[in-house]
């Protein structure tokens, strides 16, 4: 029995984990014209910037420009922090969306942010409580399937980890699937933990496409309600510490699903292709969504 939720909120990943990665530094107009251009089709949420060392993440080092830049109104910005000095920043910048990162596996999460997962679940404590009250937090559990290094995670500890950060009382607590090995099954076992522990309203999910599991893996999430999930245009992107690891569903992959479904979520799915398609082009990246490739190239019967 599925409990599908009659909408979806897509937050757009593409800006930042599907420009992160990338070695050719992307100006901070072009990544700026890319929400502005998205935010055209109908998106409002934005995994737009991160606020971390340029050492270790050269290209995010503009986050504070590319929030300037963008022109567009009323979008939602988040900015993601992997300690205080980011989140002082993220501040500076206006941005009242924080995202705070942890992981499953200790071994990815002193790769990705130079602390154990104790270090970094007390580091998100102490931002959550110490933080002025207009800031909403969203949560990212890294490796929530699997890990890079240390392979196969324990459901029982993502939740349990879910459960902390609920009771600190993060906003919304993101399953990050960083490379996308998980497959239904072990989705299923994982939502099916944190669920029990964590309200659903609470809980989004946000799957990478390494291994061609990521629709049927968002599928697993809709059927049990989950109504938040990031994407990313074109298929965008992929994690500097995990080698290897392709970026999220495509944002276009993810609305035709949705479509048939019948699950609203106020995107055109042409005009999130149009735009990846061109960003794509300017930047000599691949373009990596099968339904958006698809739209744009045939006459849809309503045009
Ligand atoms: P560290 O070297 O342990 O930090 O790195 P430190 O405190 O010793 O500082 C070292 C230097 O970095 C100092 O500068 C600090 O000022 C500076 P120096 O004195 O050498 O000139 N520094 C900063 N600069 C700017 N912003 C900051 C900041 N903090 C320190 N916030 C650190 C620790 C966390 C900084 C580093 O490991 C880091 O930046 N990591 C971020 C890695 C990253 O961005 N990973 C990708 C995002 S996570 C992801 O993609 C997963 C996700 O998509 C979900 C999923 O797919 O599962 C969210
Ligand atoms: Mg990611």
């Amino acid at each position: 029995m599925s409990d599908y939720p009659a909408s979806v909120t897509v937050t757009e990943s593409s800006p930042r984990d599907g420009l992160q990665s990338l070695s050719a530094f992307v100006p901070t107009d072009a990544k700026a014209g890319l929400i502005d251009g998205l935010a055209t089709t109908g998106l409002t949420t934005f995994d737009a910037v991160s606020f971390v060392s340029p050492k270790w993440v050269p290209q995010m080092a503009d986050g504070a420009e590319v929030v300037r830049a963008v022109t567009s109104s009323d979008l939602r910005l988040i900015g993601l922090v992997p300690n205080m000095r980011g989140l002082e920043s993220a501040i500076e910048a206006g941005l009242t969306d924080i995202g705070v990162l942890t992981s499953a596996s200790d071994t990815f999460s002193q790769r990705n942010i130079n602390a154990t997962v104790d270090e970094s679940m007390h580091r998100i404590r102490r931002i959550v409580l110490d933080s002025p009250e207009e800031l909403t937090f969203r949560a990212y559990i890294s490796t929530a399937t699997h890990c890079p290094y240390e392979g196969e995670q324990d459901p029982d500890w993502v939740a349990h980890l879910a459960e902390t950060l609920a009771e600190w009382g993060v906003e919304e607590i993101f399953l990050g699937e960083t490379i996308g090995m998980g497959t239904p099954a072990h989705v299923a076992r994982l939502l099916d933990e944190v669920l029990d522990v964590v309200p659903v309203h609470v809980v989004g999910v946000h799957f990478h496409d390494t291994y061609g599991q990521a629709i049927a893996n968002t599928l697993v999430a809709l059927e049990r309600g989950i109504d938040k999930m990031d994407s990313s245009a074109g298929g965008l992107g992929g994690c500097p510490y995990a080698p290897g690891a392709s970026g999220n569903v495509a944002t276009e992959d993810l609305l035709w699903m949705l479509d048939g479904l019948g699950i609203e979520h106020g995107v055109d799915l042409k005009g999130v292709a149009g735009v990846a398609q061109r960003f794509c082009a300017e930047h000599g990246l691949a373009y990596n969504s099968r339904a958006g490739r698809a739209a744009t190239a045939r006459a849809e019967p309503d045009d």
